[in-house]
């Protein structure tokens, strides 16, 4: 089911909520309009996901609802309360992992709260690492942990804080296939344990229907909400979930809705829709073979 509307929560609360978006950049070239007029508002509890065309303005939508840049007009709250700088509920993570690579694994974790001048929460920083499969790595450097490792670590300090709100931005991109679907597993195994307000931006439709209860499309810049798409499917979701033809048939009007969008100077193919084959919800053996949710 898809509509342009966004009727908040439904029946639950609004978590976050954007109203009116807009940001123009100031380039040497005369100013840049990024993001249009995009607003949504996110339940409590809500795992979102936005799509759009490279370039349409996620990141710079993204970084608004962080606080790390203001809007030109248009305003972000949560909780009813108008963010305009980095706030502690707001925990993000990147597509690079952004790691110190002179800092051990555990040392990267802590450097949010050096910063803040903050004790460490040891305790629950301990557990976070258990969680995502990184005991006993502490003391090891970046160079030392695959992309993934370094990905599972960001998720850790993202949530070392307990930030009601996760923000992601294409975490998974610069990870193989295989990867990606393990890290997939992880996040929405996390959410369900955490019930975190999480809203994640992608190129990858796939990802996209996997993780999320509904789906907003961006238009080509300046970004504006195109459409939102709610995605029915019970959770836990399996890999298999991704060999259905519901799933196939969601993403390519995903796809198709991005493509109307995207103007020729902004359009990048999204991704390779052949849907999945993989059994489980352990990750196949090969990597590929759970649907290759290639970047585009
Ligand atoms: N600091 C900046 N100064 C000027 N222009 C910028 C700045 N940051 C982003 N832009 C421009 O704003 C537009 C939106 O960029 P943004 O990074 O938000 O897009 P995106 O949707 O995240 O793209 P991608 O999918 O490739 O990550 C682009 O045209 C980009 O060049
Ligand atoms: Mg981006």
């Amino acid at each position: 089911m898809s509509s342009t509307e966004d009727p908040a929560a439904k029946d639950r609360p609004a978590k976050l909520v954007v109203t009116g978006a807009t940001k123009t950049y100031q380039t040497n070239s005369g100013p840049l309009h990024a993001v249009a007029d995009f607003s949504m508002s996110i339940a409590d509890g809500e795992f979102a996901c936005i799509v759009g065309p490279s370039g349409c303005g996620k990141t710079t939508l993204l970084w608004s609802i962080a606080g790390l840049h203001s809007l030109t007009s248009g305003r972000v709250t949560l909780d009813g309360e108008e963010i305009t700088e980095p706030h502690s509920q707001i925990g993000m993570v990147f597509q690079e992992a952004n790691l110190l690579p002179w800092r051990n694994l555990d040392k990267n974790i802590e450097l949010p709260f050096e910063i803040k001048r903050q004790k460490p929460d040891r305790e629950r920083i301990n557990k976070l690492i258990d969680r995502v499969g990184l005991a006993g790595f502490g003391n090891k450097f970046p160079r030392e942990l695959s992309g993934g490792m370094q990905q599972r670590a960001a998720i850790v300090r993202a949530l070392s804080f307990n930030p009601s709100v996760l923000l992601m931005d294409e975490p998974f991109g610069a990870l193989d296939a295989f990867t990606r679907d393990e890290m997939n597993l992880l996040v929405e195994e996390i959410w369900l344990e955490t019930r975190k307000t999480i809203l994640f931006v992608t190129h990858n439709i796939t990802e996209a229907v996997f993780l999320s209860d509904r789906v907003f499309v961006m238009s080509a810049r300046p970004g504006r909400l195109a459409k939102i798409f709610d995605i029915p499917f019970p959770r836990p979701r399996t890999l298999d979930l991704l060999a259905t033809k519901e799933v196939f048939d969601l993403v390519n009007e995903i796809k198709a809705e991005i493509q109307i969008g995207a103007t020729p100077a902004n359009h990048t193919s999204t991704e390779n829709v052949q849907p999945a084959s993989s059994p489980s919800r352990t990750p196949p053996s090969e990597p590929g073979q759970s649907g290759d949710r290639t970047n585009g």
